[in-house]
């Protein structure tokens, strides 16, 4: 039995570690990387602190618009897939590689599993929002983190035979690595933690602009710690914002997990427009404001420690003196968030000789 793991960008790397660990010795691995994100620090540095094996063979796509990149991946995929036959192809999250090789498998005839199926922000100006319907319309199995997405799936009318929940794979990696997550030097002892890079927050001017204004006027309470998306640092350029900031605003590099997880569970509250930065957070306990004006990550609202901020920055302010003085709302971790979601998911694509399929 063959089973090929397809990953691309930086959020996929710690949802594939823990499937590739469970099924470590049960059947033959592929691990095929598109090249989406190339740089060192959006993903050398992933695999090697996720203990991620080398990849079988890279497609070196790198960027290009939505079209260009995901066509590139499908054509270049589909060579890989004729070649390698596997008996699955599993895809995970909802980058443009997702969709690209979901599309591929389906065409083929190749059985397919999503890991992290079901998840709807119901916002189709998203790039993701499209790669998740898609993928999961021609999914074989969908793996869904939480119960909102057996719901958002049902609805769509989808086979509920091929709809499994098995928790959070991203959470199995945090649990795995929390102990060895380590603060990087010269951090100030209390501070507020920014990522940006959506497009809406990012490529627009006006909004990047009064995000700047306000990241400034917050760093007066307490000091911001903001590593860059290379995407978001183009930007901050060309505006001509990187210089004369507060010198509490204190931009770094794109940091790798085992940084970036001790940086979320130290600091006092986050600003994020991330999917998978609101579910750590949630499981970390840490307040988390979401500059998004939806998330398909519901529960991390109503479960979690997660609020949406939309691009009211008023009430951004508001919510950031809630935390200071102590009075925002404590959350609770979700059903099944619990470490073991890789172990779930390898009993069901391959299950041992006398354990019976399932979860
Ligand atoms: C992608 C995902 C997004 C995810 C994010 C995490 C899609 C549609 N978007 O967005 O869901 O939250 O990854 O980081 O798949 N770049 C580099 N070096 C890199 C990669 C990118 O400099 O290694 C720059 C390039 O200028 C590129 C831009 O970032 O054009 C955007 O990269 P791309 O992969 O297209 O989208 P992301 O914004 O990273």
């Amino acid at each position: 039995m063959i089973i090929l793991h397809v990953v691309g960008a930086r959020p996929n790397f710690m949802k594939v570690a823990p499937v590739i660990a469970a099924l470590a010795g049960r059947c033959t691995q592929l691990l095929v990387h598109t090249g989406q994100h190339y740089d060192k620090n959006m993903s050398d540095v992933f695999f090697q602190q996720l203990g991620i094996p080398e990849p079988d063979i890279n497609l070196e796509i790198g960027s290009g618009s939505h079209a260009v990149q995901t066509a590139q991946i499908m054509i270049a995929f589909e060579k890989v897939v004729l070649a390698k036959k596997p008996d699955w192809v599993v895809v995970y999250g909802d980058v443009n590689s997702t969709v690209a090789s979901a599309v591929v498998c389906s065409k083929l005839g190749i059985p397919l599993a999503h890991v992290e199926a079901g998840l709807r922000s119901y916002d189709r100006t998203m790039p993701e929002e499209i790669n998740r319907i898609l993928t999961d319309r021609v999914a074989d199995l969908l793996l869904t983190p939480s119960s909102d997405g057996n719901e958002n799936l049902a609805a769509e009318g989808i086979d509920p035979a091929r709809v499994k929940l098995v928790g959070n794979v991203m959470i199995d990696t945090l649990v795995r690595l929390l102990p060895q997550a380590s603060l990087p030097a010269g951090l100030p002892e209390r501070f507020a933690l920014v990522t940006l890079h959506r497009p809406f927050n990012v490529d627009e001017p006006t909004m990047l602009t009064a995000l700047w204004t306000m990241l400034n006027e917050l760093a007066e309470r307490i000091p911001m710690v903001f590593p860059i998306h290379p995407r978001t640092r183009a930007r901050l350029e060309s505006l001509g914002l990187m210089q004369g900031n507060h010198s509490d605003l204190i931009l770094l590099e794109p940091q790798g997990y085992l940084e970036f997880l001790a940086m979320q569970q130290k600091a006092t509250l986050v600003m994020t427009d991330s999917g998978g930065i609101q579910e750590e957070t949630t499981y970390l306990g840490v307040p988390c404001f979401t500059l998004r004006p939806n998330t398909e990550r519901p529960i991390t609202i109503t479960e979690g420690s997660n609020m949406l901020i939309g691009s009211d920055l008023q009430l951004l302010r508001k919510e950031v003196i809630a935390v200071l003085d102590g009075t925002y709302k404590k959350g609770r971790n979700p059903e099944l968030w619990d470490g073991n979601a890789g172990k779930r998911i390898a009993a069901i694509l391959c299950p041992l000789p006398d354990s019976g399929a399932g979860v």
